[in-house]
């Protein structure tokens, strides 16, 4: 199929720490559901991660190991362009650019810039205030239609599509205008285990808190007998006063691929100790897989590399073909091809 037929889709993920189960559920998977019907570009944004310290070592270690993250998920490399955002100078480029047509007052409401800015009080630099136009060049390069994202990162797609609006009204219009496409389940409900008030974060403190994706089988299972639940009894669905209980329905809903009427029947005469059981067995059940590819995939290096520096290639093009325009009617002299 040509690649004007289908719509474009870009999304990415800072190497930053291991996913767990929320974005396995309320991203990747909705991420390979994609392929089909888009043309889809899956990042690993790397730039964006250098806005906090990282140790050069372990970064790159990261970097390698996400990508072969999404593989085993079931991106595949042969419908999607899977690649790594510093490997694609454009990028940056793009970015200076969008950041002369973004303003401060826009950059300082950004709630993501105030937190970290707050959390990371000695290394408040430049990056993560502009963090947001990076951002908007990742999307805005590639005529992306869709982004799927976290409800977290819904402020800073409305500035893209704003920096998108304002710079096509100046010039003409040459860049698509993005639509979030934010999760309505999944990470949006996977919640703490621990705090089933709070969403699933990789950076909660407590492991048992979190399951990760590439948690063993058993530390899997016994974060599950140990979630927290109430003193009620009953295997009802009730967010506000059973916030455990809806949380492992939940979460046996999307490993099973069950209705909530069904878990409630399947487990009606039952106690939270099953549950919680049936729970974690079900997690297991659809993350075996995932790791059993995610070990074969990180063992082979050279064949990773590979995969990635196919999919940089196609994103350079792309990203080129978009560069020339932008330079064309910002009044830069010609591109000469890289
Ligand atoms: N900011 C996103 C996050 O922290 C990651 C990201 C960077 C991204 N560029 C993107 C997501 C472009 C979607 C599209 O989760």
């Amino acid at each position: 199929m040509n690649l004007a037929d289908k719509p474009t889709v870009f999304s990415g993920a800072q190497p930053t720490g291991q996913l767990t189960l929320g974005n396995y559920l309320g991203a990747l998977q909705n991420w390979v559901a994609m392929q089909e019907e888009y043309n889809c570009l899956f990042c690993v944004v790397d730039l964006h991660a250098l806005t906090v310290r990282q140790d050069p070592q372990a970064l790159r270690e990261q970097i390698y190991d996400l990508a072969a993250v999404y593989l085993a998920c079931g991106i595949d490399p042969a419908k999607s362009t899977i690649f790594v955002q510093s490997q694609v100078p454009a990028h940056a480029e793009l970015a200076w650019i969008l950041s002369t047509f973004t303003q401060m007052g826009e950059l300082e409401r950004m709630t993501q810039y105030k937190d970290k800015s707050q959390r990371h009080r000695t290394n408040i630099n430049a990056g993560l205030f502009t963090y947001p136009t990076l951002m908007a060049a990742d999307i805005l390069l590639y005529g992306t239609h869709k982004v799927p994202v976290g409800a977290d990162q819904k402020q800073h797609l409305e500035l893209s599509r704003d920096v998108a609006t304002r710079f096509n009204g100046a010039f003409k219009p040459i860049f698509q205008v993005p639509d979030p496409l934010i999760a309505s389940s999944g990470s949006a409900r996977v919640k703490d285990l621990q705090e089933p008030s709070k969403k699933m974060s990789k950076s909660a403190e407590s492991d048992l808190a979190k399951v990760m994706l590439l948690d063993e089988p058993k530390t899997i299972l016994k974060k599950f007998k140990k979630a927290v639940t109430d003193s009620q009894g009953v295997i009802a669905y009730d967010e506000e006063a059973q916030p455990g209980v809806a949380n492992l329905l939940n979460i046996w809903c999307a490993a099973t691929n069950n209705s909530l009427e069904n878990a409630l029947e399947h487990f009606s005469h039952n106690m939270y100790g099953k549950l919680k059981v049936e729970s974690g067995e079900a997690v297991n059940a659809i993350l075996a897989p995932v790791q059993e590819r995610y070990r074969d995939i990180i063992a082979d290096r050279g064949e990773l590399i590979k995969i990635l520096d196919n999919g940089a290639e196609v994103a350079r093009q792309r990203a080129e073909e978009m560069m020339v325009k932008v330079v064309d009617v910002l009044g830069l002299p010609p591109r000469r091809s890289l």
